[in-house]
């Protein structure tokens, strides 16, 4: 990508990745990304903020020759993760008089992540609140942990209320233009999908910051991934509503089945919440990628998984599925356990104590042997009546 103007002497500097298909090998990426990075030049000093992606050197390289940038007096980074520190040694050795600029937390990261040892003398630490004066234009340091690592923060061009955000608002979401009209649904998708995967299980942190950046009052956000906002921007109407401890009147129901019995619970599941005017929807977990159950699950109130048995326990992908809702903590007030099984007996037992961490209220599962007859309709019933009182106030 083309070195790009944000605002005077402000430039987008940074790789877009358009074919990336998985990042960080997990989170399903369908809109590949962008890894930013920005050049700040003051009168006196020039500032880099993050790097990127060590594969992605030459366009990086070449985007800072294209600025006729041959030299650097801070590296300043803002997170630790390799997707933004990646390149970090071969731009110390590229600049050898670039000091690094960054906060307690983030040089320990660096240092041990890049083996960067006895290169004290390259960093400088700041913290909250803390400037440096480029000549002009004036960087101001906010410390911002945990959105979504411990070492996160973020910086201002005090002048130019021009906030740099790191991974925070930012979105897997590869785009030619530098600002992006974040009204556009493919947008919106992926952005629910980014919050979900890396901002969700940090929700009060969202929550924080979010007023942080209302403080602040930025003219432009620049995150670390994805498209630049020109604000006020929706996606940050979005997140205080995705981060907020107000679920949806919303059913997730994500099931497998191998012969048959575990769909037909779910189609019976389904096909009663509707009756009940439950808003509800189902998910094939073979056909579901983590990223769509991941932000399905973003707001919705009840999370039911269903599963066949293998063996003694649950089919490996509902395993899979339990995971990822433990691991991304919503905001669910209520979890599900179904099944079915021939011989073995712990699948849903099973879900259920992969579930707890979640805090959610465990509803009181559905497990039956081979196909499903009166008896389970009437325990399938008696689910739906549970979730339609529960969500009756929703
Ligand atoms: Fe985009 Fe946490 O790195």
């Amino acid at each position: 990508m083309a070195a790009r103007e944000i605002v005077e002497n402000i430039y987008a500097v940074g790789t877009i990745n358009w074919d990336l298909r998985y990042f960080d090998a997990i989170m399903p990426t369908p809109r590949g990304s962008s890894y930013n990075a920005y050049l700040v030049r003051g009168t006196e000093k020039v500032a880099l903020v993050d790097t990127g992606e060590p594969n992605d050197e030459a366009e990086f390289i070449t985007n800072l020759m294209r600025l006729d940038q041959n030299s650097l007096d801070y590296i300043v980074c803002l997170h630790g993760e390799q997707d933004h520190s990646g390149m970090l040694p071969l731009l110390l050795d590229v600049f050898p008089m670039a000091k690094v600029v960054t906060n307690e937390v983030c040089k320990g990261l660096l240092v041990e992540m890049h083996n960067l040892y006895e290169m004290d003398d390259r960093f400088i630490i700041v913290g909250q609140d803390d400037t440096i004066d480029l000549g002009g234009k004036t960087l101001k340091f906010y410390l911002a942990p945990w959105v979504h690592w411990p070492d996160t923060m973020f910086a201002e061009v005090v002048e130019d209320k021009v906030l740099f955000t790191s991974d925070f608002l930012g979105t897997h979401y590869a785009s030619e233009t530098l600002f992006q009209n974040d009204d556009l649904p493919d947008y919106l998708e992926a952005a629910k999908r980014y919050y979900a995967a890396i901002m969700m299980p940090f929700r009060a942190s969202v929550r924080e910051y979010l007023e942080l950046v209302k403080t602040i009052d930025p003219k432009i956000i620049a995150p670390s991934h994805g498209p630049v906002l020109k604000m006020p921007a929706k996606i940050v109407d979005l997140y205080a509503d995705w981060a907020s401890e107000t679920p949806k009147n919303k059913v997730v129901v994500a099931y497998v089945s191998m012969h048959g019995s575990t769909k037909q619970m779910t189609n019976f599941l389904v096909d009663a919440l509707i009756q009940r005017g439950v808003p509800v929807n189902q998910y094939n977990l073979l056909d579901t990628d983590s990223g769509v159950l991941g932000s399905a699950i973003v707001d919705a109130a009840t999370i039911i998984l269903a599963t066949p048995t293998v063996l003694f326990g649950p089919h490996p992908v509902a395993v899979n599925a339990a995971y990822l809702v433990r691991a991304l903590r919503p905001k669910t007030k209520y979890l599900g356990v179904m099944g079915s099984y021939g011989w073995g007996t712990n699948a849903v037992n099973y879900l259920a104590e992969m579930l707890e961490p979640v805090g959610a209220e465990i509803l009181e599962p559905v497990y039956i042997k081979g196909l499903p007859d009166e008896t389970t309709i009437v325990d399938i019933n008696k689910l739906a009546d549970v979730i339609a009182e529960k969500h009756k106030d929703l």
